[in-house]
């Protein structure tokens, strides 16, 4: 299997060390609207990133998960409050961050290929290089042979899978899944788990994973971050979160797991 960090010469040849700070988000709000001061759906959130970690990021529906995604992707500024990229100020989309989404994004009239190479074009990939990463990419997440499938003859699954390798040909040191699994259904979500911690043990990314299951983040995240109305309550381990919830919420929400598996 061919090496996706070889074989892209134009990524930046020093990455941080594992554990090392990647991104740093400090004091950040984010409002929408007339007035963003003041409504404020992020709300004075801070969150370091290192090198090599995966983050789960959980909460509720609206409590501010995807707008801090796209804070860490540059794709929007925060209202105030300082993002830090490798030790300089985010400011427009970051090079070398990749995102995977829920709704897998791929154009229904290109093949796999085509869709993996887009991802590349974009980016200013040349052809060569472009069909070179978009075939390793497509090898590392087993799609090995539907090179020239359509996205409609393919099942969700292997549908994310090009989502996937779409963001990993792109060799990005970070890599932001909004929900990237939860479209499907339960058996193909466990393997496409497996599949991405069997991943991470080579690529060794830096990760976060917006997920609405306690179970799934406890999983794949090393460190798990939870939003409450836009207010980051508790980061920490996952023996964190189940042993030292910081508050009620956190407590109540670790119980309705625990309530789930008996
Ligand atoms: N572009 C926007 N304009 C106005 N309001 C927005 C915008 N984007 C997000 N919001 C609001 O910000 C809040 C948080 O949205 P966000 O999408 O970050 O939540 P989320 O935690 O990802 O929710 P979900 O689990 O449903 O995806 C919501 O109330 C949403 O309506
Ligand atoms: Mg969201």
């Amino acid at each position: 299997m061919q090496n996706l960090k070889t074989s892209t010469p134009d990524m930046p040849q020093t990455r941080p060390r594992i554990g090392e700070e990647v991104m740093c988000v400090q004091q950040v709000c984010r409002g929408f609207g007339k007035n963003p001061s003041e409504q404020l759906v992020l709300d004075d959130v801070d969150v370091t990133l290192r090198e090599g970690e995966i983050v789960g990021l959980l909460g509720r529906s609206g409590s501010g998960k995807s707008t801090l995604l796209r804070i860490i992707a540059g794709l929007i500024p925060p209202t105030s409050g300082d993002v830090n990229y490798l030790g300089k100020p985010l400011r427009g989309p970051a090079e070398g961050v990749a995102m995977v989404f829920q709704t897998f994004a791929l154009f229904p009239w290109l093949t796999v290929l085509e869709n993996v190479e887009a991802g590349l074009e974009a980016i200013g990939v040349g052809p060569h290089e472009r069909r070179k990463r978009a075939l390793a990419a497509i090898d590392l997440i087993g799609l090995d042979g539907f090179e020239n499938a359509y996205p409609r003859e393919l099942s969700g699954g292997m549908r994310q899978r090009v989502g996937l390798a779409r963001a990993l040909a792109a060799n990005t040191d970070v890599l932001l899944m909004d929900e990237a699994f939860s479209a499907l259904d339960p058996l193909i979500r466990t393997e496409m788990q497996d599949q991405l911690l069997e991943l991470q043990a080579t690529l060794k990314k830096t990760i976060v994973f917006i997920t609405h299951d306690l179970d799934e983040a406890l999983r794949i995240g090393n460190q798990i971050a939870i939003l409450r109305d836009g207010r980051l309550i508790q980061c920490g381990t996952p023996d964190d979160i189940l042993h030292r919830p910081a508050d009620d919420y956190v407590r109540r929400f670790v119980e309705r797991r625990a309530g789930t598996t008996h």
